[in-house]
């Protein structure tokens, strides 16, 4: 019925004149203080029964300073691109429209869709041409995931541009649906003194590059509401190149919910921070209940991440603002005890061992770095790497060099049982499906996971500059 009465509405019409045609930038992009907006939806239609979305990947024009236009490269004209709301069980499509000057491809960071509708990088798009990527929503993946392209040696510098997304998936029947929600999506932003936004220098390919600001959906020190006592659902989503992000409010504490693949069993509350390494998604609870009312900072506290060439967070940076607004009326909320089941992936019968190492090369007269699993680099016509389908594997992931290093893998969503660091053993206190996962310099962490197609999958570190510059590999599933 629902589906028939969204078909009836749409049919007469394109996909364009439903949406807000381009979104409208009304104050300068880093104006502070405003604020916090909703993300634009993009428009849904139903071709063959399928949830059709449309993205056209194009550069914009945007006002950043007052008299200074930015150039980025946008989906549907927006910053970030527009959310992607599918629920679990749908079939979907996505058109990309490439209108940028560059192959290009979208790949669904973390939702589990066929190998050859992931956006590869050996499956390029190339400018002024279109795809239609076509998959299904598995049951039981409700959560917050996001889209962004993955190009052999170009993802880094279209993410930093502009090109993501939310991407957000929904289970009818979730336990926390009747909060009030809000999406912050996280991105980081650099502008060098002419207002545009300049290539990645020597630094930016060591260490990952950093902006100079760091935006919450395209928002530069966003004001975000909050009633006295009430409890919104917050989905957060680093989708910056390289930021650590550890979040944390003035006065409040935060109970997460959930992680990259969803919802978690066991809420975790009182928690005072919250650590997202670039990749990582997050959902918290933020209720307004600190003891006086007014203005609270929402920051992001020093982090140190070994970095090889640039300066370190030393300072807590503050990205927005909470704001206890008395004219929000808060409904009653009790925490559920236990938010889901997640069952434990069964006992491994197959390993694999993954290494990653930096090594300092010469490069036209300059020291480089170099970044390599298992001694290394990318080579799209090599596999690394083969897999069964459907059978839980134990992947040992150790970071054997002097900088983070966040590991992702496509395809599936894996449960971390344990970390190693000089030889202490450190069991993980709860269960989380987990795509991506932070290891600090020493580290070791040991996972379990399955692959369900067959197909080529990528493994990589997703500080985005490492990736493009070798960090990545590639998984066979037979
Ligand atoms: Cu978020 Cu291989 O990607
Ligand atoms: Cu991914
Ligand atoms: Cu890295």
């Amino acid at each position: 019925m629902k589906y028939l009465a969204i078909a009836l509405f749409l049919m007469p019409t394109s996909i364009y004149s439903l949406s807000e045609a381009a979104p409208l930038f009304l104050e300068p992009l880093l104006k502070e203080d405003l604020p916090l907006k909703s993300l634009l939806k993009a428009p849904v239609k139903l071709e063959n029964s399928a949830k059709a979305f449309e993205l056209t990947a194009a550069s914009r024009l945007i006002e950043t300073i007052p008299g200074v236009k930015t150039e980025f490269w946008t989906y549907n004209q927006g910053l970030p691109g527009p959310i992607i709301e599918v629920e679990e069980g749908d079939r979907i499509q996505v058109k990309l429209i490439n209108q940028i000057n560059k192959v290009t491809t979208l790949h669904w960071h973390g939702v589990n869709v066929p190998p050859d509708q992931d956006g590869n990088p050996m499956d390029p798009v190339k400018p002024q041409q279109s795809h239609n990527y076509k998959f299904s929503i598995p049951l039981g993946s409700a959560g917050t995931y996001w889209y962004h392209p993955h190009t052999h040696q170009g993802a880094s510098e279209q993410i930093f541009r502009g090109m993501n997304g939310l991407f957000i998936v929904r289970d009818p029947k979730d336990p926390l649906r009747n909060l009030p929600e809000k999406n912050l999506f996280i991105t980081d932003l650099k502008i060098d003194d002419a207002g545009q936004i300049p290539a990645n220098n020597n630094i930016d390919w060591m260490d990952g590059r950093e902006g100079n600001y760091v935006l919450i959906n395209g928002q530069n020190k966003p004001v975000i509401d909050i009633g006295p006592n009430e409890t919104q659902r917050w989905r957060l989503i680093n989708a910056t190149n390289a930021r650590f992000l550890r979040f944390a409010i003035t006065d409040h504490s935060l109970i997460q919910v959930g992680t990259d693949g969803g919802l978690l069993e066991f809420p975790r509350a009182d928690l005072t921070e919250i650590i997202l390494a670039p990749a990582e998604r997050i959902e918290l609870l933020v209720q307004g209940n600190a003891q006086k009312s007014g203005h609270f900072d929402i920051q992001m506290l020093p982090y140190m991440r070994g970095k090889m060439a640039g300066k370190e967070q030393a300072q807590a940076i503050k990205i927005a603002t909470l704001n206890y607004n008395p004219s929000i009326k808060s409904t009653d909320f009790s925490l559920p005890k236990r938010l889901r089941t997640i069952e434990p992936l069964g006992t491994p019968t197959a390993t694999k061992k993954i290494i990653f190492q930096e090594k300092i090369k010469m490069k036209n007269g300059i020291h480089a770095m170099e970044f390599l699993i298992n001694g290394q680099g990318y080579d799209m016509m090599r596999v690394d790497a083969r897999s069964k389908a459907g059978e839980v594997e134990l992947w040992e992931v150790s970071n054997q060099s002097d900088m983070d290093h966040p590991f992702h893998m496509h395809g599936a969503q894996f449960q971390v049982i344990e970390k190693e660091h000089l030889g202490k053993v450190e069991k993980l206190s709860y269960l989380a499906w987990k795509d991506t996962f932070n290891l600090k310099s020493g580290e070791t962490i040991r996972l379990k996971v399955k692959q369900d197609f067959k197909g080529i999958r990528m493994y990589h570190c997703h500080i985005a500059e490492h990736e493009d510059s070798g960090m990545m590999a590639t998984l066979e599933v037979y």
